[in-house]
């Protein structure tokens, strides 16, 4: 497999929301206060899983994590998620003007998954095809 930053950069980032989810969730079982399980649930599977797999589909597909849509996506995913967990944490500890900053924060997040499945839908299939199309063998990596 190749090393590549930006896929070291989303894997660094999944092990930090890794290790603060499943500090929260220690936290929640330690205390019995599980009120903010939305949080740890999401900051696991926004962070620690979907970040982790963006590492590693990038690593298999680096063309995936190459140019300007992929860094719009990881920019928009890296200020989307904080911001929607960080609102919704004000929210449930009952601050209800962090509302609509999770509808936008989580808007963030949507656009990012959408230009993600758009990278995944153009270099991978486009990749392949060009080969195809040269005659080149397809570079398995
Ligand atoms: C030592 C690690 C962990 C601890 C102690 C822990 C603890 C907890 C606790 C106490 C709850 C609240 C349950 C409830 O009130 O219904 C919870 C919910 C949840 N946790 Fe964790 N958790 C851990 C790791 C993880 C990881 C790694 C993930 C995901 C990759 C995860 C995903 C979830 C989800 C999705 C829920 C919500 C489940 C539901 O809808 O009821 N947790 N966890
Ligand atoms: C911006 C993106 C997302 C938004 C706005 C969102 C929103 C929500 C909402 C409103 C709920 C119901 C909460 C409740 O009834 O208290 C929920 C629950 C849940 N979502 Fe998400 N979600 C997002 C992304 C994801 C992703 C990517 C995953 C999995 C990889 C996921 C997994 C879950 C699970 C397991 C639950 C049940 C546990 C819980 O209530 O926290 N969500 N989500």
């Amino acid at each position: 497999m190749n090393d590549n930053p930006r896929a070291r950069a989303w894997f660094r980032l999944a092990a930090v929301y890794f290790a603060v989810g499943v500090a929260l969730g220690v936290l929640m079982g330690a205390s019995g206060d599980h009120s903010l399980f939305p949080v740890h649930a999401h900051i696991n599977l926004l962070g620690w899983v979907s970040m982790a797999l963006f590492g590693l589909i990038g690593t298999a597909y680096p063309s995936v994590g190459i140019g300007r849509v992929a860094c719009a996506q990881f920019w928009m995913h890296n200020i989307g998620v904080p911001v929607t967990l960080a609102a919704l944490t004000l929210r449930l500890k009952g601050v209800d003007a962090a509302e609509p900053v999770i509808g936008v924060g989580s808007i963030i997040v949507g656009v990012s998954v959408l230009l993600f499945a758009w990278l995944i839908y153009t270099r991978i299939g486009a990749q392949s095809r060009a080969a195809q199309d040269t005659g080149e063998r397809r570079v398995v990596i």
